[in-house]
């Protein structure tokens, strides 16, 4: 057995392959959960995995498991992993970074030979990104509860795709993956990812240790009115949605971020009807994430963001209502394997940080089940959600490489 070392030119190469799946013309991805080109990556990675004598696993929701066996496969299996979905103008490292510095970690195991004690899977988690459906997070959730909601097979997408149709067409996809049930024993969860922040650039350092998780909601606001004439409706007589929605959101603009700056509120879809230039709006319906690592502060939000839209509504005659479409309470990583982590940055003489992370990810869901923990390196600007994502080589290789030493660390001990 030789030191399990990264092969940093397969990896780098590896990450311009995916990037290829699902490219779009300024550099990013657009590689929607369930759809072709997430199917396109499945298929990749399982032939990958094959070519090494892995084993290629599914579940119901196609979780990806590639499984390399260990001395004693009777144990848990250590997973390390993340997500190959992608925003629909997406960066090509959120998630395929995480998710094939694993499986180039089940790599530098099997080239060194190394016999683990137990079993190391590399796991592709199904929809992490929400983009296509929502909420995010399906894969990990059901993970994590051993069981996938029913009202998720209904759901449609943004392109109108039946998620049911989707995910069946995607495990029909991999024949080849033997089917597991969702949900099973694991020893612990170790998820690489871009920071998504700006931090540890401006700071140069290369490594984050990600201690936890601040809490996200998503909320979905609808207002109704009364469409009329855009032309001949006086103020008096219009009950305009559009109106009350721009009001409220003006309020909220106003109160939520400038007041608190860990507080984060974005819209990011909105809708309207009927949509003519010249026709009053009568229904608005538009999504709002809101993020803080308090949970009484999101609670509080939540009561503000009712409460405006219901003032702001009844007062132009129309009626508001706001639905809770995803709740992702702030969650802390296990002491233990942070610790591991501190070690593994110590032996490889990184200089690391430890923070909080202000996007969600699998590993909040998987914290619930096993011992998680995070690791970042910096992406540039700390841009992401945005075709420009970029993340330098070296620090590519950096982050795998304290993948792999953090795993044999959770392996040794
Ligand atoms: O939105 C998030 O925090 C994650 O990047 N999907
Ligand atoms: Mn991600
Ligand atoms: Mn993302």
């Amino acid at each position: 057995m030789s030191e399990p070392r990264i092969d940093a030119e397969r990896f780098l190469g590896r990450l311009d392959a995916f990037a290829r799946i699902g490219a779009t013309p300024k550099g990013g991805v657009n590689r929607q959960a369930l759809s072709p080109e997430d199917r396109c990556a499945r298929r990749l990675l399982a032939e990958l995995a094959q070519a090494r004598g892995f084993g290629v696993h599914q579940d119901a929701i196609a979780n990806l498991f590639i499984r390399r066996e260990g001395k004693d496969n009777s144990r848990s299996p250590v997973l390390i992993g993340s997500h190959l979905d992608s925003q629909l103008s997406g960066g090509r490292f959120d998630g395929a970074l995480g998710t094939l510095a694993a499986f180039e970690v089940l790599e530098a195991l099997e080239d060194a030979s190394v016999e683990a004690p137990f079993p190391v899977e590399a796991v592709a988690w199904t929809n992490e990104e929400g983009s296509h459906y929502q909420p995010g997070c399906m894969g990990s959730m059901a993970f994590a509860t051993g069981s996938i909601p029913e009202q998720w097979f209904t759901l449609r997408g943004h392109d109108g795709s039946l998620f049911a149709d989707e995910l069946q067409a995607t495990l029909e996809a991999l024949p080849e993956a033997a089917m597991r049930p969702v949900g099973f024993p694991i020893a612990a969860y170790l998820e690489l990812h871009i920071e998504q922040g700006p931090s540890l650039e401006d700071e140069n350092i290369p490594v984050g240790i990600v201690e936890g998780i601040q809490g996200t909601r998503w909320l979905e606001v609808e207002i109704n009115g009364q469409s009329a004439h855009a032309g001949t409706a006086a103020l008096a007589f219009r009950r305009d949605a559009m109106a009350a929605a721009v009001r409220g959101l003006g309020r909220l603009y106003a109160e939520i971020m400038p007041r608190d700056e860990r507080a984060r509120f974005t819209v990011g879809r909105f809708a309207v009807e009927p949509g003519a230039v010249n026709a009053i709006p009568e229904r608005v319906a538009f999504t709002i994430d809101l993020r803080h690592p308090e949970s009484a502060a999101l609670d509080r939000f939540e009561t503000l963001i009712k409460s405006t839209f219901a003032e702001d509504a009844s007062a132009g005659g129309c009626t508001s209502t706001l639905r809770r479409i995803f709740d992702m309470p702030p969650t802390v990583f296990s002491p233990v394997l942070l610790e591991r982590l501190h070690e593994a940055a110590d032996s490889l003489r990184f200089t690391s940080k430890s923070m909080l992370s202000g996007a969600f990810h699998d590993a909040l869901f998987v914290s619930r089940v096993a011992p998680a923990a995070m690791i970042f390196v910096p992406c540039r600007d700390g841009l992401s959600h945005n075709e420009a994502e970029y993340v330098e080589p070296d620090q590519a290789v950096a982050g795998a490489r304290m993948l792999l030493a953090s795993s044999l660390r959770i392996l040794d001990n």
